[in-house]
């Protein structure tokens, strides 16, 4: 898996640590990134050293024991607890991924945990996704249509048009692509990123939507879509197995094929 840098935000401070409760054998360490805007105050790295005989398997379980039990103040998102909703997603042992879905097990030595990189942190693992969001509905991620639907009958698509939605459709929106890709970093305001460009791909794959020339029209800028340059990180880093990369060059591919 790929190594992102940490969040740009700045000098990250030593903090607390909470130590092991007495008898425990199996202890980790868990070194969490602290940040409160509204303090004022650096972030800092807190310590929670934890008995993994009285913790479940996942690092959303490490992170749910330690605001449970040891500090409430400890923010993060969570929802499904099963890789769907998307809402845990965050740098962990340096990688984007869901804290649900990833072992403890699977870390070898202290459990570093940075929110997702590169955006600004609302509070400690809490990203401010306001900017992909937005992107994400100026592509219209919805079904759009001139025509009138048949009086009793749904849309239909053959089993093949249906099959060019698959590896789009399942995308959970983690935006674990979005900020692990280099040119999102830097040119963020102005390109889409990996997961809304997979998101407006799966709409014009759609044989029943009607405005595919419309969002190709939208598409081609050298910003919204040609940022991208094929570095791949999305692809390596998507926690449910997309190819954000492959989707971002089939665009360019039907944009290319409608000059000729
Ligand atoms: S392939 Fe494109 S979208 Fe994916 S990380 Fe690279 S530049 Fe970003
Ligand atoms: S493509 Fe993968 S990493 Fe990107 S937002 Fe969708 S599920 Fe998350
Ligand atoms: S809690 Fe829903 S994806 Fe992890």
């Amino acid at each position: 898996m790929v190594e992102f840098a940490l969040p740009a935000n700045s000098v990250v401070q030593t903090g607390k640590t909470f130590p092991a409760p007495s008898g425990a054998t199996r202890v980790k360490a868990f070194k969490l990134y602290r940040y409160n805007p509204d303090t004022g105050d650096n972030p800092r790295l807190d310590t929670f050293m934890i008995d993994l005989d009285d913790c479940g398997p996942m690092v959303l379980d490490a992170l749910l024991k330690i605001k449970n039990e040891i500090d409430s103040t400890v923010t993060f998102r969570r929802s499904c607890r099963e890789g769907i909703c998307g809402s845990c997603a965050m740098n962990i042992d340096g990688t984007n991924t869901l804290a649900c879905l990833k072992p403890i097990e699977d870390i070898q030595g202290d459990v570093k945990i940075y929110p997702l990189p590169h955006m600004p942190v609302v509070k400690d693992l809490v990203p401010d996704l306001t900017q992909p969001y937005a992107q994400l509905a100026s592509i219209k991620p919805w079904l759009e249509t001139h025509s009138s639907p048949p009086p009793d009958a749904e849309r239909l698509q053959s089993v093949e048009e249906r099959d060019k939605l698959d590896g789009l459709w399942e995308c959970i929106l983690c935006f674990c692509c979005q900020t692990s890709c280099p040119s999102y970093w830097w040119n963020g305001d102005r390109y889409l990123g990996p997961a809304v460009l997979l998101q407006a791909a799966r709409w014009i794959n759609d044989s029943r939507d009607e405005t595919t020339g419309e969002r190709l029209d939208a598409l081609e800028d050298p910003f919204k879509l040609y940022r991208c340059h094929t570095i791949m990180n999305c692809t390596s880093t998507c926690p449910k197995g997309l190819n954000p990369a492959k989707a971002i060059a089939g665009i360019k591919d039907k944009i290319t094929e409608r000059r000729y």
